[in-house]
Protein backbone atom coordinates (compact mmCIF):
# COMPACT_ATOMS: atom_id res chain seq x y z
CA UNK A 1 0.00 0.00 0.00
CA UNK A 2 1.45 3.99 -0.99
CA UNK A 3 2.23 5.53 2.01
CA UNK A 4 -0.31 8.16 3.02
CA UNK A 5 1.59 11.93 3.85
CA UNK A 6 1.11 12.55 7.09
CA UNK A 7 -1.25 15.27 7.58
CA UNK A 8 -0.06 18.34 9.45
CA UNK A 9 -2.74 21.10 8.83
CA UNK A 10 -6.34 20.73 9.15
CA UNK A 11 -7.28 21.47 5.00
CA UNK A 12 -4.09 20.44 2.30
CA UNK A 13 -4.53 22.70 -0.23
CA UNK A 14 -4.45 20.25 -3.62
CA UNK A 15 -2.71 22.78 -6.23
CA UNK A 16 -5.55 21.80 -8.93
CA UNK A 17 -8.31 22.44 -6.89
CA UNK A 18 -9.62 26.03 -6.28
CA UNK A 19 -11.40 25.75 -2.93
CA UNK A 20 -13.29 29.33 -2.63
CA UNK A 21 -15.18 27.56 0.50
CA UNK A 22 -11.79 27.22 2.83
CA UNK A 23 -11.90 30.19 5.59
CA UNK A 24 -8.36 29.74 5.70
CA UNK A 25 -5.29 32.42 5.64
CA UNK A 26 -2.88 31.27 2.81
CA UNK A 27 0.10 30.23 4.04
CA UNK A 28 2.04 33.00 2.65
CA UNK A 29 0.29 35.54 4.64
CA UNK A 30 1.36 33.83 7.95
CA UNK A 31 4.12 35.60 10.05
CA UNK A 32 7.14 33.52 10.00
CA UNK A 33 10.05 35.66 10.59
CA UNK A 34 8.22 38.05 12.79
CA UNK A 35 7.41 34.98 14.99
CA UNK A 36 11.12 33.42 15.46
CA UNK A 37 12.05 37.02 15.87
CA UNK A 38 9.83 37.48 18.73
CA UNK A 39 10.30 33.92 20.08
CA UNK A 40 14.12 35.07 20.40
CA UNK A 41 13.05 37.91 22.01
CA UNK A 42 10.97 35.64 24.76
CA UNK A 43 13.89 33.67 25.65
CA UNK A 44 16.45 35.77 25.63
CA UNK A 45 14.57 37.51 28.73
CA UNK A 46 15.81 34.45 30.32
CA UNK A 47 12.65 34.52 32.86
CA UNK A 48 11.30 30.92 32.67
CA UNK A 49 7.49 31.53 34.15
CA UNK A 50 6.36 30.89 31.13
CA UNK A 51 7.20 27.12 31.00
CA UNK A 52 5.48 26.78 34.04
CA UNK A 53 1.54 26.23 35.08
CA UNK A 54 0.02 29.97 34.32
CA UNK A 55 -2.33 31.92 35.86
CA UNK A 56 -5.93 31.19 35.24
CA UNK A 57 -6.59 34.47 33.59
CA UNK A 58 -3.28 34.38 31.74
CA UNK A 59 0.29 36.32 31.69
CA UNK A 60 0.17 39.26 33.36
CA UNK A 61 2.93 40.73 31.13
CA UNK A 62 0.70 39.61 28.11
CA UNK A 63 -2.46 40.68 29.46
CA UNK A 64 -0.75 44.73 30.16
CA UNK A 65 0.47 44.31 26.63
CA UNK A 66 -2.98 42.89 25.17
CA UNK A 67 -5.18 45.73 27.08
CA UNK A 68 -2.97 48.00 25.43
CA UNK A 69 -2.91 46.80 22.19
CA UNK A 70 -7.68 46.44 22.35
CA UNK A 71 -7.57 49.86 24.04
CA UNK A 72 -6.33 51.36 20.73
CA UNK A 73 -7.91 49.00 18.80
CA UNK A 74 -11.43 48.85 20.49
CA UNK A 75 -11.35 52.85 21.13
CA UNK A 76 -11.66 53.02 24.72
CA UNK A 77 -10.02 52.15 27.88
CA UNK A 78 -9.07 48.42 28.69
CA UNK A 79 -7.19 47.24 31.24
CA UNK A 80 -5.18 43.84 31.78
CA UNK A 81 -7.67 42.60 34.31
CA UNK A 82 -10.35 42.85 32.11
CA UNK A 83 -8.84 40.36 29.35
CA UNK A 84 -8.63 36.89 29.80
CA UNK A 85 -6.30 34.43 27.88
CA UNK A 86 -7.91 31.75 25.82
CA UNK A 87 -7.07 29.23 23.10
CA UNK A 88 -9.16 31.09 20.97
CA UNK A 89 -12.69 31.83 20.11
CA UNK A 90 -14.10 27.58 19.37
CA UNK A 91 -12.39 27.05 22.87
CA UNK A 92 -13.58 29.67 24.52
CA UNK A 93 -17.35 29.30 22.99
CA UNK A 94 -17.31 25.76 23.66
CA UNK A 95 -16.56 26.40 27.27
CA UNK A 96 -18.84 29.21 27.79
CA UNK A 97 -21.57 26.47 26.78
CA UNK A 98 -19.80 24.06 28.88
CA UNK A 99 -20.24 26.36 32.29
CA UNK A 100 -23.16 28.75 31.33
CA UNK A 101 -25.97 26.25 30.30
CA UNK A 102 -27.48 22.74 30.49
CA UNK A 103 -27.98 19.92 27.69
CA UNK A 104 -31.16 20.97 26.06
CA UNK A 105 -31.39 25.02 27.15
CA UNK A 106 -32.07 27.26 24.07
CA UNK A 107 -29.20 29.20 22.15
CA UNK A 108 -30.54 31.96 19.77
CA UNK A 109 -27.70 32.45 16.40
CA UNK A 110 -28.50 34.50 13.78
CA UNK A 111 -29.36 33.16 10.06
CA UNK A 112 -26.92 33.07 8.64
CA UNK A 113 -24.55 31.96 11.36
CA UNK A 114 -20.92 30.83 11.26
CA UNK A 115 -21.50 26.80 10.60
CA UNK A 116 -19.21 25.82 13.32
CA UNK A 117 -20.66 27.49 16.05
CA UNK A 118 -23.61 25.00 14.64
CA UNK A 119 -21.36 22.01 15.74
CA UNK A 120 -20.74 23.25 19.24
CA UNK A 121 -24.11 24.27 20.13
CA UNK A 122 -24.85 20.68 19.01
CA UNK A 123 -21.82 18.81 21.23
CA UNK A 124 -23.25 20.52 23.81
CA UNK A 125 -26.68 19.32 23.28
CA UNK A 126 -28.48 22.85 22.99
CA UNK A 127 -31.47 23.59 21.01
CA UNK A 128 -30.71 26.21 18.87
CA UNK A 129 -33.59 28.70 17.32
CA UNK A 130 -32.33 31.50 14.43
CA UNK A 131 -33.27 35.39 14.44
CA UNK A 132 -32.90 37.02 10.82
CA UNK A 133 -30.05 39.60 10.00
CA UNK A 134 -30.43 42.72 7.68
CA UNK A 135 -28.06 44.77 6.57
CA UNK A 136 -27.71 46.17 10.13
CA UNK A 137 -27.13 42.75 11.61
CA UNK A 138 -29.17 40.84 13.97
CA UNK A 139 -33.17 42.43 13.75
CA UNK A 140 -34.02 43.79 17.29
CA UNK A 141 -37.59 43.06 16.28
CA UNK A 142 -37.41 39.79 15.31
CA UNK A 143 -35.30 39.54 18.73
CA UNK A 144 -38.18 40.71 20.77
CA UNK A 145 -40.82 38.27 19.35
CA UNK A 146 -38.60 35.33 20.00
CA UNK A 147 -37.79 36.52 23.52
CA UNK A 148 -41.79 36.90 24.03
CA UNK A 149 -42.09 33.19 23.48
CA UNK A 150 -38.84 31.41 24.50
CA UNK A 151 -36.07 32.34 26.82
CA UNK A 152 -32.43 31.68 25.38
CA UNK A 153 -29.53 30.75 27.79
CA UNK A 154 -27.42 32.39 25.12
CA UNK A 155 -27.43 34.74 22.17
CA UNK A 156 -24.72 33.93 19.41
CA UNK A 157 -23.49 36.80 17.62
CA UNK A 158 -21.00 37.90 15.41
CA UNK A 159 -21.77 41.65 15.32
CA UNK A 160 -18.39 42.86 13.02
CA UNK A 161 -17.83 41.80 9.18
CA UNK A 162 -19.81 38.47 9.80
CA UNK A 163 -19.19 35.12 8.84
CA UNK A 164 -20.68 34.83 5.84
CA UNK A 165 -22.63 37.60 5.05
CA UNK A 166 -20.27 40.03 6.32
CA UNK A 167 -22.95 42.76 7.65
CA UNK A 168 -21.99 44.70 10.33
CA UNK A 169 -24.31 45.05 13.91
CA UNK A 170 -25.37 49.06 13.83
CA UNK A 171 -24.61 51.01 17.15
CA UNK A 172 -28.33 51.37 18.42
CA UNK A 173 -28.60 47.48 17.73
CA UNK A 174 -25.84 46.92 19.97
CA UNK A 175 -27.24 49.31 22.77
CA UNK A 176 -30.63 47.07 22.15
CA UNK A 177 -29.24 43.53 22.10
CA UNK A 178 -27.19 44.66 25.43
CA UNK A 179 -30.07 46.27 27.44
CA UNK A 180 -32.49 43.15 26.33
CA UNK A 181 -30.17 40.21 27.64
CA UNK A 182 -30.42 42.43 30.96
CA UNK A 183 -33.87 42.65 30.45
CA UNK A 184 -34.39 38.70 29.84
CA UNK A 185 -31.60 37.52 31.64
CA UNK A 186 -29.23 35.72 29.07
CA UNK A 187 -25.73 35.74 27.96
CA UNK A 188 -24.42 37.30 24.20
CA UNK A 189 -21.58 35.23 23.50
CA UNK A 190 -20.28 38.56 20.65
CA UNK A 191 -17.90 36.43 18.19
CA UNK A 192 -15.75 39.12 17.64
CA UNK A 193 -13.03 37.89 15.82
CA UNK A 194 -12.87 40.19 12.80
CA UNK A 195 -13.34 43.35 14.47
CA UNK A 196 -9.72 44.57 13.71
CA UNK A 197 -9.82 43.34 10.15
CA UNK A 198 -12.29 46.64 8.59
CA UNK A 199 -10.77 47.59 5.15
CA UNK A 200 -12.87 50.73 5.16
CA UNK A 201 -14.95 53.13 8.20
CA UNK A 202 -14.69 51.44 11.35
CA UNK A 203 -16.90 49.82 12.83
CA UNK A 204 -19.35 50.90 16.16
CA UNK A 205 -17.26 50.29 18.97
CA UNK A 206 -17.22 46.14 19.73
CA UNK A 207 -19.63 44.50 21.84
CA UNK A 208 -17.09 44.19 24.71
CA UNK A 209 -17.85 48.01 24.93
CA UNK A 210 -20.88 47.43 26.17
CA UNK A 211 -20.14 45.00 28.70
CA UNK A 212 -21.42 47.28 31.60
CA UNK A 213 -24.91 47.73 29.86
CA UNK A 214 -25.95 43.94 29.49
CA UNK A 215 -24.50 40.36 30.01
CA UNK A 216 -21.88 39.98 27.53
CA UNK A 217 -19.13 37.85 26.83
CA UNK A 218 -16.74 38.75 24.10
CA UNK A 219 -14.35 37.02 22.02
CA UNK A 220 -11.59 38.18 20.62
CA UNK A 221 -8.97 35.48 18.51
CA UNK A 222 -5.13 35.96 16.87
CA UNK A 223 -6.14 33.79 14.33
CA UNK A 224 -6.76 35.88 11.74
CA UNK A 225 -4.89 38.42 12.55
CA UNK A 226 -1.45 36.90 13.39
CA UNK A 227 -1.87 33.20 12.44
CA UNK A 228 -4.74 31.02 13.44
CA UNK A 229 -2.27 27.61 14.77
CA UNK A 230 -1.16 29.62 17.84
CA UNK A 231 -4.30 28.69 19.07
CA UNK A 232 -4.48 32.58 21.09
CA UNK A 233 -7.61 34.58 22.07
CA UNK A 234 -9.32 36.72 25.00
CA UNK A 235 -12.34 36.71 26.55
CA UNK A 236 -13.84 40.16 28.13
CA UNK A 237 -16.79 39.92 30.72
CA UNK A 238 -18.06 41.28 33.68
CA UNK A 239 -15.51 40.17 36.62
CA UNK A 240 -18.32 38.13 38.30
CA UNK A 241 -18.59 35.71 34.78
CA UNK A 242 -14.75 36.26 34.29
CA UNK A 243 -14.01 34.84 38.06
CA UNK A 244 -16.51 31.55 37.25
CA UNK A 245 -14.64 30.81 34.33
CA UNK A 246 -11.08 30.89 36.36
CA UNK A 247 -12.68 28.95 38.77
CA UNK A 248 -13.71 25.80 36.02
CA UNK A 249 -12.55 22.07 36.81
CA UNK A 250 -10.07 22.77 33.09
CA UNK A 251 -8.08 25.89 34.48
CA UNK A 252 -8.01 24.40 37.88
CA UNK A 253 -5.99 21.46 36.71
CA UNK A 254 -4.23 22.89 33.74
CA UNK A 255 -4.08 26.51 34.80
CA UNK A 256 -3.99 29.52 32.32
CA UNK A 257 -4.74 29.19 28.68
CA UNK A 258 -1.51 28.50 26.18
CA UNK A 259 1.45 30.76 28.94
CA UNK A 260 3.88 29.62 26.49
CA UNK A 261 2.35 31.30 23.15
CA UNK A 262 1.11 34.36 24.82
CA UNK A 263 4.50 35.19 26.21
CA UNK A 264 5.92 35.08 22.89
CA UNK A 265 3.00 37.23 21.26
CA UNK A 266 3.35 39.34 24.05
CA UNK A 267 6.72 39.88 21.89
CA UNK A 268 5.26 40.68 18.96
CA UNK A 269 2.29 43.13 20.34
CA UNK A 270 4.95 45.49 22.78
CA UNK A 271 6.95 46.77 19.74
CA UNK A 272 3.95 47.59 17.63
CA UNK A 273 4.15 44.82 14.92
CA UNK A 274 1.03 43.13 15.44
CA UNK A 275 -0.94 46.14 14.23
CA UNK A 276 1.94 46.58 11.55
CA UNK A 277 0.71 42.84 10.95
CA UNK A 278 -2.44 43.57 10.58
CA UNK A 279 -1.95 46.88 8.45
CA UNK A 280 -0.05 44.61 5.87
CA UNK A 281 -3.18 42.14 5.93
CA UNK A 282 -5.60 44.99 5.77
CA UNK A 283 -3.57 45.96 1.87
CA UNK A 284 -3.50 42.61 0.99
CA UNK A 285 -7.70 41.82 1.91
CA UNK A 286 -8.25 45.07 0.22
CA UNK A 287 -6.15 44.19 -2.72
CA UNK A 288 -7.89 41.08 -3.26
CA UNK A 289 -11.65 41.90 -3.13
CA UNK A 290 -11.13 44.22 -5.31
CA UNK A 291 -9.98 41.70 -8.14
CA UNK A 292 -12.41 39.17 -6.70
CA UNK A 293 -15.12 42.08 -7.18
CA UNK A 294 -13.84 42.84 -10.70
CA UNK A 295 -13.71 38.91 -11.13
CA UNK A 296 -17.62 38.21 -10.37
CA UNK A 297 -18.93 41.09 -12.30
CA UNK A 298 -16.23 40.17 -15.16
CA UNK A 299 -17.57 36.35 -15.30
CA UNK A 300 -20.54 35.98 -12.91
CA UNK A 301 -22.75 39.26 -13.38
CA UNK A 302 -25.60 36.99 -12.68
CA UNK A 303 -25.12 36.46 -9.10
CA UNK A 304 -25.93 39.21 -6.07
CA UNK A 305 -23.74 40.57 -3.13
CA UNK A 306 -22.59 43.27 -1.30
CA UNK A 307 -18.95 44.11 -1.31
CA UNK A 308 -17.55 43.10 2.02
CA UNK A 309 -16.28 46.02 4.31
CA UNK A 310 -14.45 43.53 6.79
CA UNK A 311 -13.47 39.60 7.49
CA UNK A 312 -12.54 37.38 4.71
CA UNK A 313 -16.03 36.60 2.50
CA UNK A 314 -18.17 37.45 -0.11
CA UNK A 315 -21.52 36.21 0.87
CA UNK A 316 -23.21 35.84 -3.07
CA UNK A 317 -26.79 34.74 -3.94
CA UNK A 318 -27.31 32.67 -7.09
CA UNK A 319 -30.09 33.32 -9.58
CA UNK A 320 -33.25 31.69 -10.27
CA UNK A 321 -33.63 30.17 -6.51
CA UNK A 322 -30.94 27.96 -7.95
CA UNK A 323 -30.14 25.00 -4.88
CA UNK A 324 -26.38 25.76 -4.66
CA UNK A 325 -25.53 22.52 -2.61
CA UNK A 326 -27.01 20.73 -5.88
CA UNK A 327 -24.67 21.99 -7.92
CA UNK A 328 -21.35 21.94 -5.99
CA UNK A 329 -20.62 18.88 -7.24
CA UNK A 330 -20.55 20.48 -11.02
CA UNK A 331 -18.50 22.79 -9.75
CA UNK A 332 -16.50 20.42 -8.14
CA UNK A 333 -15.89 19.12 -11.52
CA UNK A 334 -14.22 21.86 -13.09
CA UNK A 335 -11.93 22.11 -10.14
CA UNK A 336 -13.49 24.87 -7.87
CA UNK A 337 -15.19 24.76 -4.30
CA UNK A 338 -17.55 26.82 -2.14
CA UNK A 339 -19.53 26.63 0.74
CA UNK A 340 -23.35 26.59 0.35
CA UNK A 341 -25.49 28.82 2.34
CA UNK A 342 -27.68 25.84 3.24
CA UNK A 343 -24.87 25.02 5.98
CA UNK A 344 -24.98 28.63 7.08
CA UNK A 345 -28.54 28.13 8.15
CA UNK A 346 -30.14 26.29 11.40
CA UNK A 347 -33.44 25.63 9.45
CA UNK A 348 -31.75 24.16 6.11
CA UNK A 349 -32.93 27.39 4.13
CA UNK A 350 -30.14 30.17 2.36
CA UNK A 351 -30.23 27.65 -0.26
CA UNK A 352 -29.36 29.68 -3.45
CA UNK A 353 -26.47 31.21 -1.21
CA UNK A 354 -22.85 30.34 -1.20
CA UNK A 355 -19.94 31.94 0.40
CA UNK A 356 -16.64 32.74 -1.39
CA UNK A 357 -13.00 33.57 0.63
CA UNK A 358 -10.94 35.70 -0.68
CA UNK A 359 -7.77 34.74 2.26
CA UNK A 360 -6.92 31.34 0.76
CA UNK A 361 -5.78 32.49 -2.69
CA UNK A 362 -3.85 34.81 -4.55
CA UNK A 363 -6.08 37.05 -7.08
CA UNK A 364 -4.87 34.73 -10.25
CA UNK A 365 -6.23 32.15 -8.09
CA UNK A 366 -9.12 34.23 -7.48
CA UNK A 367 -9.53 35.18 -10.84
CA UNK A 368 -9.09 31.22 -12.05
CA UNK A 369 -11.58 29.90 -9.67
CA UNK A 370 -14.72 32.55 -10.68
CA UNK A 371 -13.59 31.84 -14.22
CA UNK A 372 -14.20 28.24 -13.64
CA UNK A 373 -17.33 28.60 -11.28
CA UNK A 374 -18.75 30.36 -14.31
CA UNK A 375 -17.87 27.00 -17.00
CA UNK A 376 -19.72 25.02 -14.31
CA UNK A 377 -22.83 27.63 -14.03
CA UNK A 378 -22.83 27.56 -17.86
CA UNK A 379 -22.98 23.70 -18.24
CA UNK A 380 -25.60 23.37 -15.12
CA UNK A 381 -27.83 25.87 -16.97
CA UNK A 382 -27.15 24.06 -19.73
CA UNK A 383 -27.97 20.67 -18.31
CA UNK A 384 -31.27 21.87 -16.48
CA UNK A 385 -32.74 23.74 -19.90
CA UNK A 386 -31.77 19.97 -21.33
CA UNK A 387 -33.58 17.70 -18.70
CA UNK A 388 -36.25 20.72 -18.29
C1 LIG B 1 -16.90 33.73 13.00
C2 LIG B 1 -15.75 32.88 13.37
N1 LIG B 1 -15.58 32.52 14.64
C3 LIG B 1 -14.56 31.75 15.04
C4 LIG B 1 -13.63 31.29 14.14
C5 LIG B 1 -12.51 30.43 14.64
O1 LIG B 1 -11.76 31.20 15.55
P1 LIG B 1 -10.55 30.58 16.36
O2 LIG B 1 -9.49 30.18 15.39
O3 LIG B 1 -10.12 31.70 17.27
O4 LIG B 1 -11.06 29.40 17.12
C6 LIG B 1 -13.75 31.63 12.80
C7 LIG B 1 -12.80 31.12 11.80
O5 LIG B 1 -13.10 30.99 10.64
C8 LIG B 1 -14.84 32.45 12.41
O6 LIG B 1 -15.02 32.81 11.14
Amino acid sequence: MPMQPLQTIQCPIDPQFINLGLGNPQLVLLPMELMEQAAQRCFARGEKDFLQYGYEQGHGAFRQALAEFLTAGYGYSIGPEDVFTTNGVSSALSLACLLFTQPGDVVFVEEPTYFLALRVFQDHHLRVISIPVDEDGLVIEALEEQLAAVHPTLLYTIPNFQNPSGVTLSAPRRQRLAELSREHDFLVVADEVYYLLGYGDPPPPPMAAYIPVGRILSLGSFSKILAPGLRLGWQMSDHETMRRIAQCGMLDSGGGMNPFTSAIVREVIEPGLLQQNIEALKAAFRQRIASMDAALQRHLPQLTYRRPQGGYFFWVRFPGGMDAKEFLPRARQHQVGFQPGIRFSSQDGLGDYGRLCFAQYSEADVEEGLRRLRGALDTWAWSLAVSG
